[in-house]
């Protein structure tokens, strides 16, 4: 791992080496047991920076906007990404763009950045609003036979397509059907890294990966998709583009990233929607109103800030990316506490979301709050589903694209209704899950 050449130290670090507040070292077996409990109940018992220790290693779980932004923007040289989660990532897919570090990062990050550009997002509208299209058109037989729908699951495969076919383009029809079929199975081994058919998979994957890069690479023409154009990109110092192993990770990490987090999203949308009629009235009437029964635009977007409004509010209640971890690399200084070499940097952004300083009435679903001017003077730290600071999220303008065009289409033909006596809870595994199939039934 290469790290930065210089760390910035902060000025003054006190002599005193004052450690945060820490709860009882029993209390850690709540980490393991149910991990958003156990930092919820650490952030409100013990406050905005607490002190936890999860064997071999020391942690601090920041839960202050003015801490994360120390971490992830002011002081980000001094963290980098060596958690034991982004570890196991690596190892699944290769070094690709969630984990690399210093340089390394940097040049992957200036190369993949064009991908990104939203004059290429804008090309995808068609492609992700027809795979909601072929959804709709299977949705339309289980209304037919009186038959509910698996959210989580549908709106997994969903993003599964669009995410493939954003990667690789629309031509390559068995192929992308395959790379799918192999993620889905293996997303429900994710959570556990070394079980031997997670392996199998990243094998599987890979294999299918390399093999789909070398035919892109054969005859080679600009498709407008996301690979065409990481084919395309060069270094901007040396000239070179990226071998097949880069490009590989990189696909691999864009897949397993981009996809299930999309798909948690908008599995927590419908469930938050359900259980929320006017914000759901009020929706249909934006897309109704704007769109008048036609399909939606990538330059619709503007005119449905509601929509807009709904997924920030979705995002801050369920969080996919529910903790974001770093490691210090130096000594440092958070809110006064002494931070050591190696500490583990802990924000829950499930927590953070949630802070009852910075969020009126944390647990009540209003879109509301991220009207414009109830935008105006919020810290904008209290709010990271996407990250912050140079590792922010390449793909939320993708992932939020894509996740409003999907909402658009559903819902100009059917309304989604949780069926009666769910409960449902947050599950956090590699993204944050619902606890259960999320089963709800149609209403055209
Ligand atoms: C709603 C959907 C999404 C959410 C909530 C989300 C969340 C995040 C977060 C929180 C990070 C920062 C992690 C950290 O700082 O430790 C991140 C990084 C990243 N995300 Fe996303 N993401 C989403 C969609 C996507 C999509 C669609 C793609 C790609 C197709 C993607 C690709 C990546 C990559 C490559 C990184 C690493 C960036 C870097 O370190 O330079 N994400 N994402």
């Amino acid at each position: 791992m290469d790290f930065p050449q210089s760390v910035s130290q902060p000025d003054h670090i006190s002599t005193h080496r004052r450690l945060p507040p820490a709860p009882a070292s029993s209390s850690i077996r709540g980490l393991v047991r149910d991990p958003l409990k156990f930092f919820m109940s650490i952030a409100s018992d013990y406050g905005d920076i607490v002190c936890y220790r999860p064997a071999p290693d020391t942690a601090y779980l920041i839960n202050h906007p003015d801490f994360v932004r120390h971490v992830l923007v002011d002081n980000n040289r001094n963290y980098t990404k060596g958690t034991s989660s982004n570890q196991m990532f690596n190892k699944v897919v290769g070094e690709g763009l969630l984990t690399s570090e210093g340089e390394t990062w940097r040049k992957q990050r200036r190369m993949m950045q064009p991908a990104f550009h939203h004059t290429r997002l804008e090309k995808l509208d068609g492609m992700i609003v027809e795979a909601a299209q072929s959804t709709l058109e299977r949705w339309e037989r289980f209304y037919a036979e009186d038959q509910p729908v698996d959210v989580a699951r549908e709106m997994a495969a969903l993003t599964m397509t669009v995410t493939t076919r954003a990667l690789f383009g629309v031509d390559l029809g068995d192929e992308v059907r395959e790379v799918g079929e192999i993620v889905n199975r293996a997303a429900s081994y994710l959570e556990k890294p070394s079980h031997p058919r997670l392996i199998q998979s990243a094998a599987e994957l890979s294999a299918v990966v390399e093999r789909i890069i070398r035919q892109r690479k054969q005859d080679f023409k600009d498709g407008g998709d996301l690979l065409s154009s990481m084919i395309l990109a060069r270094d901007d110092q040396t000239g070179a583009g990226m071998d097949d192993q880069q490009l590989r990770n990189q696909i691999m990490t864009l897949i397993l990233a981009g996809y299930e987090t999309t798909a948690s999203a908008l599995t927590w949308t419908w469930y938050l929607l359900s259980q929320n009629l006017e914000a759901l009235a009020r929706l249909r009437r934006e897309v109704r109103g704007t769109l008048n029964g036609r399909p939606p635009r990538y330059a619709d977007l503007d005119r449905l800030p509601y929509t807009q409004m709904v997924l920030d509010e979705s995002l801050r209640l369920f969080p996919p990316a529910w903790t974001l971890g770093r490691r210090a690399i130096g000594e440092d200084e958070i809110g006064g506490y002494y931070v050591a070499p190696n500490t583990i940097i802990a924000i829950c952004t499930y927590a953070l979301h949630r802070h009852p300083a910075f969020w009126d009435q944390p647990e009540v679903f209003d879109p509301g709050r991220f009207s414009p001017q109830n935008l105006r003077g919020r810290n904008k730290f209290a709010y990271v589903p996407f990250g912050a600071g140079p590792r922010q999220c390449i793909g939320n303008n993708f992932g939020l694209m894509e996740a409003a065009l999907i909402l658009a289409c559903i819902l100009q033909h059917f309304e989604l209704h949780l069926i009666p006596g769910m409960e449902v809870l947050p599950q956090p595994l590699f993204v944050l899950r619902p606890s259960r199939d999320l089963m709800m039934s149609l209403h055209p």
